[in-house]
């Protein structure tokens, strides 16, 4: 099975090298190019093997809903001129991510089942199931560790540790609501119910810009909204759309990203279950058949897209 595990270019005017979980970052004066590969990350470590179109699946989805928020949030990108690259404004980051909930699951759901009720300073009533839909989407921010594993935190904790100063966190949270209303409308537009997601921000000319990748399977959890209501009041398990699965998958085989721990082996059925997940995820967020980008020559082709693109201006 072919994937693109990493790249190791040197450009003409490059002026750094990120290699991120997930994505390998090249910089250019005032700009990056961000490669989306196929490498895939559950509890904050890189597993074993890629997922084939993984990358590409990640970067298409992003650049879609990146173009249908550009009208409410301003965002870094500046093109997308590859199935697996986007190129846009090097902002310097936030150092927190901007989750936000709109329903009790995963992380939030395993807190509340432990018999907490204040998540990132944010209390939440009594009764509720996993799944359940929360009053009104909460703001649960995690700090963004530049190694191993980003940590809940407060608002007040954020202003206090004077990690982002009052007038950006406010835009930030102002923009993080915004994003998910339109995040969870394009959702239903497709029949789906977007449950949480995570949004990164950055800073480039004193302006805050929304960074990174938005609404994709690695960054959200999705449910079909066919059959939501039913299911929960069976208290059956949610039918998702989103790495869910792959953690699920780990935890069952004993891991959770714990120190000492071992990922499981990936059988090539693993990996190929993932894939189609991924792909699955892809053709019902867009309502359109994935088209399988060739891995003959990918490398090639994404290195003469960046060289072809990476100063040109807004497209
Ligand atoms: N416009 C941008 N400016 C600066 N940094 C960015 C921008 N867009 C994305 N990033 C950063 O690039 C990296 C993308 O790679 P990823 O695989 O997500 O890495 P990580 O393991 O750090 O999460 C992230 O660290 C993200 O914060
Ligand atoms: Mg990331």
């Amino acid at each position: 099975m072919e994937a693109i595990k990493e790249t190791n270019f040197t450009f003409a005017g490059q002026t750094g090298f990120y290699r991120g979980k997930v994505r390998d970052v090249y910089f250019f004066e005032d700009r990056l190019a961000l490669i989306a590969t196929d490498r895939i990350s559950a509890f904050d470590v890189v597993l074993p093997r890629a997922i084939p179109y993984k990358g590409q699946v990640l970067n298409q989805i992003a650049s879609l809903n990146l173009k249908a928020t550009a009208d409410v949030v301003p965002n870094w990108v500046l093109s997308t001129p590859d199935p697996n690259v986007t190129i846009g404004y090097h902002c310097e980051p936030f150092k927190v991510e901007m989750v936000i909930r709109g329903y009790l699951a995963g992380h939030a759901w395993r807190e509340y089942k432990a018999g907490k009720r204040t998540l990132c300073g944010v209390a939440l009533p009594e009764g509720l199931k996993e799944n359940d839909k929360l009053p009104e989407p909460i703001i649960t921010p995690t700090t963004k560790a530049s190694e191993g594993h980003d940590e809940d935190i407060s608002r007040e904790e954020i202003l206090a540790k004077g990690i982002v100063s009052e007038q950006d966190y406010l835009t930030l949270e102002r923009y993080t609501r915004t994003l998910f209303d339109r995040g969870t409308e394009l959702a239903k537009q497709r029949g789906l119910i977007l449950v949480d997601t995570k949004y990164e921000f950055g800073k480039y000319n004193g302006q805050v810009y929304l960074i990174d990748e938005i609404h994709t399977p690695d960054s959200s959890r999705y449910f079909y909204s066919e059959g939501y209501a039913e299911r929960q009041q069976k208290g059956e398990p949610q039918r998702q759309l989103s790495k869910e699965f792959v953690r699920q998958w780990l935890i069952e085989n004993g891991f959770q990203g714990k120190d000492g721990q071992q990922v499981p082996e990936m059988t090539d059925a693993v990996v190929e279950g993932i894939s189609e997940r991924y792909i699955e995820l892809y053709e019902v967020f867009t309502g359109e058949k994935f088209r399988k980008e060739t891995y003959n020559s990918v490398l090639e082709r994404i290195e003469k897209h960046i060289n072809d693109n990476i100063f040109t201006t807004k497209n």
